[in-house]
């Protein structure tokens, strides 16, 4: 059947979960999707719970990946032999396209003798080039397992890896790369908000600039920022990452107000959305199950030494 045949949502959630049953697929699904995307998930997460489900999906034939590309290509590394199908195959990321493979391969010759860490999201070969994946949930604790003078490249995010260095002290040499949605926090409008609500907390994602991780009370990875929210105690939250999280900190706490801080072009929208990961729909995932495609592949000559860091990355708990 067309989604045009169903005529309202429910019924097209209805098919989804009959078709998700038929099938033995397993939705995952990231907190920037839409609210109706998530809501109809086996699993939520960030990007670190996201691969660990992925991880431990014994008994699924399909694993559909409602997120972007990369995130596609990791749960396929973790299960090699299950299909992985993601809603929209152009759904991709601006912070993994900013670092091409030739181009960090070249930077790595140039500094030998530095331990590679890149941030989950980049490509398969620059995955294959990395000594040592990581996430916003665990960047921080992995950089500080390593010892104090260990000379470290960190890519792609310039953001992420200049917040690292400036909790641990160290000097991580940096690739510049950035993500296009968290750049464009504006640090005027958070503070003129911040006026507006004196009592609001400042969350912010680690990928956001310096000026706007300062006015910070927490700075921490989607998952983080969402169990922040739960455990304190103030009752306004300024949101500075994309707005798809706050579909997910409502339903937790509906008694709180989330407020999405503003991008620096926003002229009446106060969100900033990823348009890849806005691509995806209900219908395209309704689509995707039935027809078991767009599929998600992966280089075989790659795959192995890809694999090798995210699984360093999951042995850290
Ligand atoms: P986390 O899921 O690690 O918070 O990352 C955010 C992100 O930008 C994913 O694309
Ligand atoms: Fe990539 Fe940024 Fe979108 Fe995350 S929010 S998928 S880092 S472009």
């Amino acid at each position: 059947m067309d989604v045009e045949n169903f005529r309202t949502e429910e019924e097209l959630k209805e098919a989804i979960t009959r078709l998700k049953k038929e099938k033995k697929a397993v939705i995952l699904a990231h907190y920037y999707q839409q609210g109706p995307i998530q809501d109809i998930a086996d699993h939520i997460g960030d990007s670190l719970a996201l691969a660990r489900y992925a991880a431990t999906l014994d008994d699924a034939r399909i694993v559909v990946l409602c997120g972007v590309h990369f995130m596609g290509e990791t749960a396929k590394l973790l299960c090699p032999d299950k299909k992985v199908l993601v809603p929209d195959a152009d759904a991709g990321c601006s912070l993994a396209d900013s670092c091409p493979v030739e181009d960090f391969k070249k930077f790595i010759e140039a500094h030998p003798g530095h331990t590679v860490i890149s941030y989950v999201n980049t490509s398969v070969g620059v995955k294959a080039l990395t000594d040592i994946l990581v996430t916003s949930g665990n960047a921080l604790k992995i950089v500080n397992s390593l010892p104090e003078d260990e000379k470290i490249i960190f890519g792609p995010d310039r953001n992420l890896g200049n917040y690292i260095n400036s909790i641990t002290g160290r000097n991580m040499l940096l690739w510049d790369g950035a993500c296009h949605v968290h750049e464009k926090f504006s640090v005027e409008k958070i503070i003129e908000l911040k006026k507006q609500h004196p009592g609001a907390k400042v969350l912010v994602h680690p990928e956001c600039k310096r000026p706007v991780v300062l006015l910070a009370d927490k700075v921490g990875s989607t998952a983080a920022l969402l169990e922040y929210t739960k455990a304190s105690d103030a009752t306004q939250f300024i949101v500075a990452t994309e707005s798809g999280i706050l579909h997910q900190m409502r339903k937790d706490c509906p008694e709180k107000t989330f407020i999405p801080a503003p991008p620096d072009d926003a002229a009446t929208c106060g969100c900033n959305d990823c348009s890849y990961m806005k691509l995806n729909t209900l219908e395209k995932l309704y689509r995707c199950l039935r027809d078991e495609t767009p599929e998600i592949t992966v280089d075989p000559a790659l795959a192995e030494a890809a694999l090798r860091p995210i699984e360093r990355m999951l042995q850290f708990k």
